[in-house]
C-alpha cells in the first residue's frame, strides 16, 4: 500500500504535534500542520481575502480561527505535494471538513481525547524549540538542560498563544467549531478514538496499533 494518509484530530494540547512527529518518522509521511504553516507566515498579507484583520497574527494570538480561505489554500497546496501525510490542525470546522473531502481520501482518522483541565496545564507549560519546532513540557516532558532543545541545541520559547487567556479561548473555539467535526467523522470506518491522557509512549503504542491495523 502507498504511504498512509492520516488525519489526527483533538483539542489544543491533546498531543497532535507530539504524536504527528512519531507518525511522520515511522510511516515516512509528510507532517502537514496548519498551525506551524501559519506561525511561519504570521505576517503574510491576507487583506485581499476580505478578512477582518490583515495578517494571521491577530487571530492566532487571540486563539481565534484564521479565515477558511487562507487555511484551505495552505492545505490544498501541501497535500498536492505530499506522498502520504499526517494532517494536524485541519479541518477545524465543518466547512473545512467539506473542503478536505474534495482534496483527498483518508486511510486513518485518529481522535485524541483529553479532559479540558489537563489541556490547560499542558499548554501553559509547553515550550517549543525556536529552531526545529520540537515540543517539550516544563514538567511532563522536560529537556535535559532547561531552555535548550535536546534535538538541536536551539532555544526553547513559549508560544504567543500559550497564555491562560488565549488557551481558554482556544478551548472554547474548539468546543464550538471543531467538536462537530469529530462528530462528523465518528461513523467513518477509518475513525479511531485514542486515550490521549496516558503518558506519551503509551499514546504512541495505541496509535501505532491502530494505524497498523488499517494500512496493511
Ligand atoms: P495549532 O498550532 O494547531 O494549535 P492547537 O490546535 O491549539 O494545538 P496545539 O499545537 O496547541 O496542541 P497539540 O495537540 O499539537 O499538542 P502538543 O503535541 O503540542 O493552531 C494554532 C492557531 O493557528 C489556532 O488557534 C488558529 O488561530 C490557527 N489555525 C491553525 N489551524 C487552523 C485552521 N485549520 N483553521 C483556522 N485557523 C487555524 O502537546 C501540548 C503539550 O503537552 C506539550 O508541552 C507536550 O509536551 C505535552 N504533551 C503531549 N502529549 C502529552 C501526554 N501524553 N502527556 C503529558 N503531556 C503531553
Ligand atoms: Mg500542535
Amino acid at each position: 500500500m502507498p504511504n498512509p494518509r492520516i488525519l489526527i484530530l483533538g483539542p489544543p494540547g491533546a498531543g497532535k504535534g507530539t504524536q504527528s512527529a512519531n507518525l511522520a518518522e515511522e510511516y515516512d509521511v509528510e507532517h502537514v500542520t496548519t498551525g506551524d504553516a501559519l506561525r511561519n507566515n504570521k505576517d503574510m498579507d491576507i487583506s485581499d481575502m476580505d478578512t477582518e484583520y490583515d495578517t494571521p497574527r491577530e487571530y492566532m494570538e487571540a486563539g481565534d480561527l484564521v479565515p477558511d480561505d487562507v487555511v484551505n489554500a495552505i492545505v490544498e497546496e501541501a497535500l498536492s505535494e505530499a506522498d502520504g501525510f499526517v494532517l494536524d490542525g485541519y479541518p477545524r470546522n465543518l466547512d473545512q471538513a467539506e473542503e478536505l473531502e474534495g482534496m483527498t481520501d483518508l486511510d486513518v482518522i485518529l481522535s485524541l481525547e483529553v479532559p479540558r483541565e489537563e489541556l490547560v496545564e499542558r499548554l501553559t507549560g509547553r515550550r517549543v524549540c525556536d529552531d526545529c519546532g520540537a515540543n517539550y513540557h516544563v514538567e511532563f516532558n522536560p529537556p535535559e538542560e532547561e531552555g535548550v532543545c535536546d534535538e538541536c541545541g536551539g532555544e526553547l520559547i513559549q508560544r504567543d498563544d500559550d497564555n491562560e487567556e488565549s488557551v481558554r479561548n482556544r478551548l472554547d473555539v474548539f468546543e464550538e467549531n471543531t467538536a462537530p467535526v469529530i462528530d462528523h467523522y465518528e461513523n467513518n470506518e477509518s475513525f479511531v478514538i485514542i486515550d490521549g491522557e496516558q503518558p506519551p509512549d503509551e499514546v504512541w503504542d495505541d496509535i501505532e496499533t491502530a494505524v497498523d491495523a488499517r494500512v496493511e
